[in-house]
């Protein structure tokens, strides 16, 4: 199986113009293509940082990190890395439409008919076919997060970044926002990294969780939850295998935090 995210003693963090600010260090982390990791750990560990070095939004300061077995450079331009954040960030002054196929219209004058079709068909399969021509201050937080996911989805990302996407919801919306990106995930085999407070939330969302720790930021577990779950990475919320390991992993956070 290749692998999606291969990262060797990887330090992370930003740039100072007299010292640099070293985020995470040592990280040693290999994910298959086609997992659905979820990562935990307390505020300011590094989960984003994270995410914005496979995107390449920032350069590590030491070590490797390949994606897809090339540098996150190499991979961004062919958008083979899509992301989601915890504000689905639209643009208010466009549709729905607009949103989502915006990033791949940039630097083209007009829509062609292949980018309308596609981007009417993620809008459907995100249940949100009767919203197209709305403007975001017309949906809910659900409805805005789920134009973002279609969004991210539109250029077939192989590995999709999310980062606490479902933070802002309530509860029912976010469950159900769960079952729908399980299904997708199904369906498309796409690599997924999923951040999240919720320890719940990790634990039925994902084959395999990770914990991150702060000061200094490190990985402290890493579980394989696949054991525990049926095929196609399906559990019941009350198992009682799947609440015994939320309990586990709340005390890997507790003495990570
Ligand atoms: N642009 C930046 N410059 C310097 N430090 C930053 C910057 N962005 C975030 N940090 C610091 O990096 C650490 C990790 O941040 P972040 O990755 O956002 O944490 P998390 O997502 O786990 O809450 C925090 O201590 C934060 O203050
Ligand atoms: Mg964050």
């Amino acid at each position: 199986m290749p692998l999606a995210i291969e990262a060797r003693k990887l330090d992370i963090g930003y740039r100072g113009e007299h010292h640099d600010v070293k985020v995470l260090s040592g990280l040693d982390l290999e994910v298959e293509a086609g997992r659905l990791l979820c990562i935990l750990g307390p505020s300011g560990c590094g989960k984003s940082t994270f995410l914005r070095v496979i995107a390449d939004l920032l350069d590590p300061l030491d070590g490797k990190i390949n994606v897809l077995g090339e540098t996150p450079h190499a991979i961004r331009s062919r958008r083979d890395v899509g992301f989601v954040f915890q504000d689905a960030a639209l643009l208010p002054w466009r549709t729905v439409r607009e949103n989502v196929c915006l990033p791949l219209i940039v630097g083209q004058n007009s829509l062609t008919r292949e980018v309308a079709d596609k981007t009417d068909e993620l809008l459907a399969m995100m249940g949100l076919a009767a919203f197209v021509d709305r403007y975001p201050h017309q949906l809910s937080g659900g409805q805005r997060q789920r134009v973002a996911i279609a969004r991210a989805l539109l250029g077939e990302p192989r590995v999709l970044l999310m980062d606490e996407p479902f933070g802002a919801l309530d509860e029912i919306t976010r469950d159900r926002l769960n079952d729908e990106l399980l299904n997708l995930w199904r369906r498309t085999g796409t690599t997924i990294l999923f951040v999240t407070h919720s320890i719940a939330e990790a634990v039925y969302l994902g084959e395999h969780v990770i914990v991150l720790a702060a000061n200094p930021g490190r990985l402290v577990a890493n579980t394989d939850l696949r054991p525990i779950k049926a095929s196609g990475n399906r559990c019941s919320r009350e198992d009682p295998a799947i609440i015994a390991k939320m309990a586990e992993l709340r005390q890997a956070l507790e003495r990570a935090s």
